[in-house]
């Protein structure tokens, strides 16, 4: 059993992270265990959990399971859980009473628990004391030893508690079945070491550790083989990429070197304004197959506040980086993410965040309430406002987001955009994709255009997706 601990997960060590290129193999004796058997993943949180649980289900797969959409009909049910926000954690803890009424019919079921959740200290004390049914709990440092935890657990017929606080090493060549066959997550790095106070990241995803350029764009240029269209390059904060790297080698060139591989869209998710230099933005600006779309979190629009977070830039500062690449990459879209009441916020520190939103006019925002997380500096600082007052400053700043989004996406009506149509629509009859810009499009087309980039002709207009026809 190996438990998280908060104060080891905050130390960052000097150690040399090692680059482990074993071929990864799932233990010989494990390969058929999940013969005739059917697992359930369920999925919280951000691009990297989605990428973790493509990982996991190669894994499982290669165990012979087999994967169920229906919870009711698995074996082995397993959470991938995010500990980003208080209702991340609620809405893991109900489904978890879902499962427990399911186990009480069928004990035999394993039920396990990975993720950013399973690194936290406070979850884990939790489920060892209340949730004892839960077989497995592993956390995202390992998650590649699940047909070893997986066997222990079973052998000793009883709660496998494996997580590590200490980041290890990065391991390429771990299995992934992908969930769509056009466009990929494709890892550049992971953990983050920004420390932003009121976050939980650089806890759960421990430090920064890039991956090797050449080990990056060997994955691209096999999805490129592979017939994909799209990748989208992931880290909590891609423009810092590189830097943990002992070679001289930053975002900018990895971005090149991706679009030299002649891969028709490549994006990247997220940057944080500090690292985005003005190569980037060149780079962005020079070659047509990096889309012009950025996500830029602002978090808030006061200075006072954005020194309280830790976020190392002001209003100000933000303002001239999001000019610059509106100045240098032709018609691109940017969305951000705004944390309304953190501790300390005036009405005037509100105000300062409405003045960016009305200033960027951004085409969409994720915004929400500050949730405190235990063990994060924020969580000491003192916050005087209501609920009733975090609600209206949400309330209020939504609004605000939905007439700028919605005015960002009048402009496209009757313009000719370049989709690439990637799954059937929720609409019959129709397909869905983005744009270059990652407006999300339904268009009317028949199944033969799956995985191609048409052109499309947008046709109506509504605040969050566009409707569109194929242009001839
Ligand atoms: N690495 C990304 C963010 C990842 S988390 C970045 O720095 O840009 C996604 C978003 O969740 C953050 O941008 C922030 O807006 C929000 N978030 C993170 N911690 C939060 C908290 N404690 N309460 C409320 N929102 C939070
Ligand atoms: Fe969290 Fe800040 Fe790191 Fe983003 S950059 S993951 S908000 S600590
Ligand atoms: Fe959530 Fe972990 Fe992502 S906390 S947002 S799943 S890195």
């Amino acid at each position: 059993m190996n438990l998280p601990d908060l104060k080891e997960a905050k130390v960052r060590t000097k150690k040399e992270i090692k680059i482990i290129r074993d071929d990864y193999q799932v233990p010989e004796n494990m390969k058929t265990m999940g013969k005739d058997k059917k697992y359930y993943l369920k999925t919280y949180g951000c691009q990297m959990n989605v990428h973790d649980s493509e990982n996991i289900k190669a894994i499982l797969e290669d165990m012979s399971f087999t994967e169920t959409m229906e919870m009711e009909d698995a074996d082995i049910i397993l959470l991938n859980t995010c500990a980003i926000r208080e209702n991340a954690h609620n809405k893991m803890f109900g489904f978890l009473g879902r499962v427990k009424h399911l186990k009480e019919s069928r004990p035999e079921v394993i039920c396990g628990i990975c993720g950013c959740m399973a690194q936290e200290e406070s979850v884990v004390d939790d489920i060892k004391r209340k949730y004892k049914w839960v077989d497995i709990v592993f956390g995202t440092h390992n998650l590649h030893k699940l047909p070893l935890i997986l066997e222990e657990s079973l052998e000793k017929n009883k709660q496998e508690i494996e997580v590590f606080s200490i980041e290890g090493d990065v391991y390429e060549g771990i299995p992934v079945k992908r969930d769509s066959k056009y466009k990929a997550w494709v890892n550049i790095m992971y953990g983050c070491d920004k420390f932003c106070t009121y976050c939980i990241v650089p806890y759960t995803r421990g430090k920064q550790r890039s991956r090797m350029p050449e080990d990056i764009i060997k994955e691209v240029k096999e999805l490129v083989n592979n017939g994909y269209k799209e990748v989208t390059l992931l880290g909590q904060n891609v423009n810092a990429y590189g830097k943990d790297l002992n070679i001289d080698y930053t975002m900018g060139e990895l971005l090149e070197a991706t679009a030299k591989t002649g891969i028709d869209r490549i994006r990247f998710v997220t940057s944080h304004p500090w690292d985005f230099d003005d190569k980037m933005i060149d780079i962005i600006a020079k070659y047509d197959n990096i889309m012009p779309y950025i996500h830029l979190p602002l978090q808030s629009g006061s200075d006072k506040i954005l020194k309280l977070m830790g976020r190392r830039y002001t209003k100000e500062k933000y303002i001239e980086l999001f000019n610059k690449i509106k100045e240098k990459v032709k018609n691109c879209s940017i969305t951000t993410d705004i944390i309304v009441a953190f501790p300390g916020e005036t009405e005037e520190d509100f105000k300062d965040t409405l003045d960016v939103v009305n200033t960027c006019k951004f085409d969409s925002a994720f915004t929400f309430i500050y949730s405190p997380r235990i063990g994060t500096p924020a969580a000491k600082m003192k916050n005087d406002l209501t609920e009733q007052e975090k609600n209206e400053r949400l309330y209020k700043l939504n609004k605000l987001v939905n007439k700028y989004a919605n005015e960002a996406n009048q402009k496209y009506m009757g313009k000719v955009v370049q989709v690439l149509l990637e799954s059937p629509s929720e609409k019959p009859g129709k397909l869905m994709g983005y744009t270059d810009t990652m407006k999300l499009v339904n268009v009317e087309a028949s199944e033969e255009y799956l995985g191609k980039i048409v052109d499309v002709e947008i046709t109506d207009v509504k605040t969050w997706s566009l409707d569109g026809k194929l242009v001839d």
